[in-house]
């Protein structure tokens, strides 16, 4: 199946599903092309015996994914944006709600979707050039994958809030500190240490993994509705001025100068 996907890189290594993102001169950026591969993989998993778990992890030094490809967004209408945002939501509640551990192999940006896509992901590992940001509000834009809903149930409203907010980009010891990964390691480490927390996870009974995994996506399952609302207030916001003067500044490698229209 993985072999003929092109912007993934697609292995199966004793039953963990190594899925590698794989657009680096644009930083792995997720347009709507990857993303579908993205869902056929995770589809395949679902169906598949041979897969027990899956590594989620970029391709480069630089990136995991310096979130959804900007590009794709300049034409877009408020109800279109709307769509983008229910459809990218659909794909990551999959990789949540999978009862095969899902571990995000962290290894440099996770920006905007690109940390949604690791927000989604059970477990986060980062190497030590690992940035996390959520950069939305600076596109005019807030983030549309899940993101003010999940980040909030990992590290809390306020520094989720400040995250969203700010923008800022946060490094991976800070994010250790506050329980958004769990382990940081050498570039070199990232991928054998979330084999190896696989493997461990693998020596334990089947049915457990499988039951455990059930219920804690239960314990913090998020309504529809609030889903609804972001990929709502995703279109909203796709209809300002300050939207397309946040996307017109990014392709133009300038800052944005938003009016609040
Ligand atoms: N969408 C589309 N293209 C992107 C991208 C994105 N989210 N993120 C990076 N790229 C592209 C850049 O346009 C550039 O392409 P080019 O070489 O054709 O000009 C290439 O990837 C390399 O990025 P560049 O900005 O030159 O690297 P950098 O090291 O100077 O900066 C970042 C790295 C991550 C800080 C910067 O790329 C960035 O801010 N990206 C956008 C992050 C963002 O806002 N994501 C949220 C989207 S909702």
């Amino acid at each position: 199946m993985g072999e003929i996907a092109s912007l993934l890189d697609v292995r199966n290594e004793g039953g963990i599903l190594i899925i590698t993102l794989n657009r680096p001169d644009k930083l792995n950026a997720l347009n709507r092309a990857l993303l579908k591969e993205l869902d056929e993989q995770i589809e395949f998993a679902y169906s598949s015996d041979a897969v027990k778990g899956i590594i989620i992890t970029g391709s480069g030094a630089k990136a995991f994914a310096a979130g959804a490809d900007i590009s794709e967004f300049s034409a877009l209408q408020p109800h279109e944006a709307q769509l983008l945002s229910q459809e990218g939501q659909l794909i990551f509640e999959k990789i949540d709600k999978l009862t095969k551990p899902v571990i995000a192999a962290v290894n440099g940006f996770a920006l905007g979707g690109g940390f949604e896509l690791a927000l989604a992901c059970h477990i986060r590992i980062a190497s030590d050039n690992a940035k996390f940001g959520l950069p939305e509000s600076t596109l005019g834009l807030l983030p549309g994958y899940g993101g003010t809903q999940r980040l909030p149930q990992i590290i809390g409203k306020g520094r989720a809030l400040e995250m969203m907010l700010t923008a800022d980009h946060t490094t991976a010891q800070t994010a250790l500190s506050w329980g958004l990964v769990n382990a940081v390691t050498t570039q070199e480490e990232l991928l054998p240490a979330s084999i190896a927390m696989l493997q461990k996870f693998f020596t334990k009974a089947p049915t457990s993994i499988q039951e455990i995994l059930r219920c804690t996506h239960l314990a913090l399952e998020t309504s529809g509705t609030s889903f609804l609302q972001e990929s709502k207030s995703f279109g909203r916001c796709a209809g300002t001025e300050d939207f397309k003067e946040g996307v017109h500044a990014f392709m133009e490698k300038r800052k944005a100068s938003f009016t609040g229209k």
